[in-house]
């Protein structure tokens, strides 16, 4: 799941450019259908090598474009729980992706909702934005992404988690700038 994350968050940053769009995109292809069959199948060569490929492409991409509020928050999360990154950003994407594709709509940011849309085809071979949320809800089901709380997480700390993701470095590439409220929403439907 950081995989795909890693192939997601570039596509979207302030700092999103044709090369890492390129890697992403032919990245997500491999993801849309190696996910499930390398969970679903540990012995799925032909899967887990897709996903090594997504994995690879995800690490240069993030090098090129930087990454956004998942990691901005999975960084400070990971020092405050003992918890896989991997299971905490995969917690996070589908909250992060909900208020990100809803400020977008509200800024009516033509290339930033074009990328939602392309992220549904490239995910769930449908041309819209919800279609892409949706794929990735399905996953983190699919995957049974622990909760927040399973590792140890108290409501208590969500202050202090908000602001340590708020000072974060992936915080600033995230492609709508969140208010203290947007993370806080972030961690509860994470939780
Ligand atoms: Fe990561």
């Amino acid at each position: 799941m950081d995989a795909l994350v890693q192939v997601t968050e570039p596509l979207f940053s302030t700092r999103r450019n044709p090369f890492a769009d390129g890697l992403c995109r032919e990245a997500l292809t491999r993801a849309a259908w190696a996910l499930s069959a390398a969970f679903r199948e540990g012995t799925n060569l032909e899967a887990r090598e897709a996903m090594c490929t997504v994995s690879l492409f995800g690490g240069i991409a993030l090098t090129q474009a930087g990454l956004g509020a998942v990691h901005g928050l999975a960084g400070p999360l990971g020092g405050m729980v003992e918890a896989p990154h991997g299971a905490l950003c995969a917690r996070l994407l589908p909250a992060v992706c909900r208020v990100n594709f809803g400020r977008v709509l509200q800024q009516r940011d033509e290339d930033l909702m074009g990328r939602f849309s392309r992220l549904g085809e490239l995910l769930a071979g449908v041309r819209s934005g919800e279609a892409a949320l949706e794929w990735i809800e399905e996953r983190v089901r699919e995957l049974e992404i622990p909760r927040l709380r399973t590792w140890g997480f108290r409501e208590d700390w969500i202050p202090d988690l908000v602001e340590r993701a708020m000072r974060a470095g992936s915080m600033k590439t995230n492609p709508v700038p969140l208010r203290p409220e947007d993370v806080e929403t972030i961690i509860q439907e994470s939780l």
